[in-house]
């Protein structure tokens, strides 16, 4: 782990414009710093950067953050590889806590996996480009496919030679340990101690992860013997694991984020050529079934998939599963069949780049159409098989975990085939009703055991069976919880921009003369706006109910114990990208030229002193949201309990909150 005194020090140091700079034309404005989105293609610039407080803020996507959560959004970098960027950046030694000795020796051994396989791929990249053999041999198989050097040279493709070890001795003669050769399987070392190296004679596909580094290594025969196996790949270890990783995700990432959009093809050569034909957003399952945790790794960068299918049906069949799994993961799933007997690769070859966007443009079918025109077929109009065919398609569908969408595809396919509605819907009830109690099972027997993180949490299928019966069912409920979220927003957004302020506050209280009059007096007293706050919330025991506001709440009154301010600078370089992403887009917003002005302070806006309008702003925070916690301490109260078997309404306790509700109005209206 990165110490704490590393990470400070990358803060103290990292200018965010700077560091921005390096990926966005910025032009000065003002004392801030504008430039065109990175995130989408945009004529007039929305990006804007604060020098000042150190964070920025994209207008069109509504992201926003400090320099780390540029890099983590930009070059999707996990937190620690930001840091060590900047570090590098700003020549900042990386200090470590202390690991014991077995956790160093893992992390050396993975480290040393991945220097070696560094080295081998541009030994292999050197070689083909620069060594006879490898000109003539290597360079001339891709040169034959139709791959340009520049394509060469941005999937860094290489040459193994024709030699038994060529490639070991020449990483032994660099002071690499025969131990990494193996453990990384780049050398295959047999029992009387011959080594040999793995790839010879192959031309190679180095496989890069999310963020570049060499995990490992695709060699492809070059002749058409059918004895010997086409591919060879790096076998499983601690740094190769097939299952998680998605050839071309490091070149793809920028694009797939760009388009919104991921092709999805099965082979090395489906994605060079791609790219070569203009096509960048693709990645490949190489050859494997698709699996969650490449599923994952696009949807941190995209919500829809566009799944590319070879023109024969046979593979089709045996992939359509995988869709099942975007599905899972709330994904947008297109489906593109190639005609009959071409994959993407050889599509892409015979086709102009304008025709094979035209081509993937026009052929993209919703998952829902193509499994239905695929599975009718099958069918043939045999009733049997009919039935079986609809419950694949609604078990396709039981998976979306949104059940609005849920109901959209559930009229799609009723219209296509020509089935009710209601009989669908009966049909997904009782797969998910099945499904759930599956779970539950699952769930009761593994009670203390590990959870699988593959698994969807227990909520989602609780949610689920919410919906089979009707009870989840958009707006109604959402709309409650989203006026507390606003008003919570509104207390955070008070205490960041006023919240070392000071300034006056009215109260009114009721005074009673020797007569036993009751009269209200107003009476005035100054205080910080933060305190002032705080003291109002903590009157009520009000809580947040959304944890982010809460932890940043707390953050601030932490700050405030500690030094009687809130102090901005440490929130937008707080560790949790959440809380910093939050805090950021609160503080960017005031400088956004478009930005929407609340009710209040549009009807106020000649008002340019902040300190006039903070005690209206404050009281009317605070009061709405008593006035929303009271409005649902009285529904509940209506409502009663269905467990109970003569529900007791208990009218007294509604008429107490009924008129609490008519005094804060009273206050609320007063306090103009
Ligand atoms: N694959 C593999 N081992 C094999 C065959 C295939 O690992 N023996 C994987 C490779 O990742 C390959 C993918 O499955 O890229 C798709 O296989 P295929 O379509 O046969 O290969 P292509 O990539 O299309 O290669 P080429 O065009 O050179 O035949
Ligand atoms: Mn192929």
């Amino acid at each position: 782990m990165i110490t704490k005194q590393t990470i400070d020090r990358v803060f103290e140091t990292a200018r965010v414009e700077e560091v921005i700079g390096e990926f966005v034309q910025l032009k000065k404005a003002g004392s801030n710093f504008k430039g065109l989105s990175p995130f989408v293609d945009e004529k007039s610039p929305s990006f804007m950067v604060s020098p000042v407080k150190q964070i920025w803020k994209d207008f069109s996507t509504g992201k926003g953050g400090n320099a780390i959560s540029f890099l983590m959004e930009h070059e999707h970098y996990s937190y620690p590889e930001a840091i060590r960027w900047l570090a590098k950046k700003y020549n900042i030694e990386i200090e470590e806590t202390e690991q014991t000795n077995e956790e160093k020796e893992k992390i050396n051994e993975r480290e040393s996996m991945f220097l070696v396989s560094k080295f081998a791929k541009d030994y292999f990249h050197d070689l083909m480009l620069n060594s006879q053999q490898g000109k003539a041999i290597g360079y001339s198989y891709f040169k034959e496919r139709g791959f340009t050097e520049e394509t060469i040279k941005k999937f860094e493709l290489g040459y193994c030679k024709d030699e038994w070890d060529n490639f070991t001795n020449a990483a032994l003669d660099k002071g690499y340990d025969i131990k990494y050769l193996a453990s990384t399987g780049l050398t295959i070392v047999k029992e009387g101690g011959k080594q040999f190296d793995r790839f010879k004679g192959r031309v190679l596909f180095p496989i890069h992860s999310m963020s570049g580094r060499i995990l490992g290594f695709g060699g492809r025969i070059l002749t058409n013997d059918k004895k010997a196996a086409k591919y060879l790949n790096s076998p499983e270890s601690d740094i190769y694991h097939k299952s998680k990783i998605l050839y071309g995700i490091y070149q793809a990432k920028k694009e797939i984020a760009k388009q919104d959009n991921c092709y999805l093809v099965e082979g090395y050569t489906d994605v060079i050529s791609f790219n070569q034909s203009g096509v960048e957003n693709v990645v490949a399952s190489s050859g494997t079934a698709l699996t969650s945790d490449q599923i994952r790794l696009v949807n941190r960068l995209t919500k829809n998939i566009t799944v590319l299918f070879d023109g024969d049906a046979a593979g089709i069949r045996a992939s359509i599963r995988g869709i099942d799994l975007i599905l899972e993961q709330g994904m947008n799933v297109k489906v593109v069949q190639f005609p009959d007997g071409e994959d993407p690769d050889s599509f892409a070859k015979s086709h102009s780049d304008a025709e094979l966007k035209e081509y993937l443009d026009t052929s993209a079918k919703d998952f829902i159409n193509f499994k239905v025109s695929l599975l009718l077929k099958e069918a043939n109009n045999d009733p049997v098989k009919k039935a079986g065919l609809i419950r694949d398609i609604v078990t396709s569908i039981s998976k979306i975990p949104d059940a609005i969408q849920r109901e959209v595809y559930v009229q799609e396919c009723s219209n296509i085939m020509d089935i009710s509605e209601r009989v669908l819907f009966s049909e997904l009830a009782q797969i998910i009703s099945k499904e759930a109690a599956n779970q539950r099972k699952k769930t009761s027997s593994r009670s203390n055991s590990n959870v699988d993180p593959n698994e969807p949490p227990p909520e989602y299928f609780l949610e689920q069976e919410q919906a089979q019966m009707g009870l989840v069912k958009g707006g109604v409920s959402s709309e409650k919880i989203d006026q507390l979220l606003i008003l919570e927003k509104e207390i955070i957004r008070i205490l960041l921009l006023y919240g070392n302020e000071e300034a006056d506050f009215v109260d009114f209280i009721e005074v009673e003369d020797e007569n036993g009059k009751v009269t209200i007096e107003k009476e005035s007293h100054t205080n910080q706006v933060s305190k002032e706050v705080y003291l109002h919330l903590q009157d009520d025991e009000i809580e947040f109910t959304n944890p982010l506001f809460q932890e940043v709440y707390f953050e601030m009154i932490h700050q405030l114990n500690q030094a009687e301010k809130i102090d901005v600078a440490q929130l937008t370089s707080h560790q949790n990208v959440e809380v910093t992403s939050l805090v950021t887009s609160i503080l960017m917003d005031e400088e956004n030229p478009k930005r929407q002005l609340s009710d209040w302070e549009r009807k106020n806006i000649y008002v340019t002193e902040a300190s006039k309008i903070l005690p209206k702003l404050i009281s009317d925070a605070v009061f709405n949201i008593r006035r929303v916690l009271i409005d649902r301490k009285i529904k509940d109260l209506i409502t009663p309990d269905p467990s109970e078997e003569k529900p007791i309404i208990n009218l007294e306790l509604i008429q107490d909150y009924t008129n609490l509700k008519i005094k804060l109005y009273e206050k609320l209206n007063r306090v103009i």
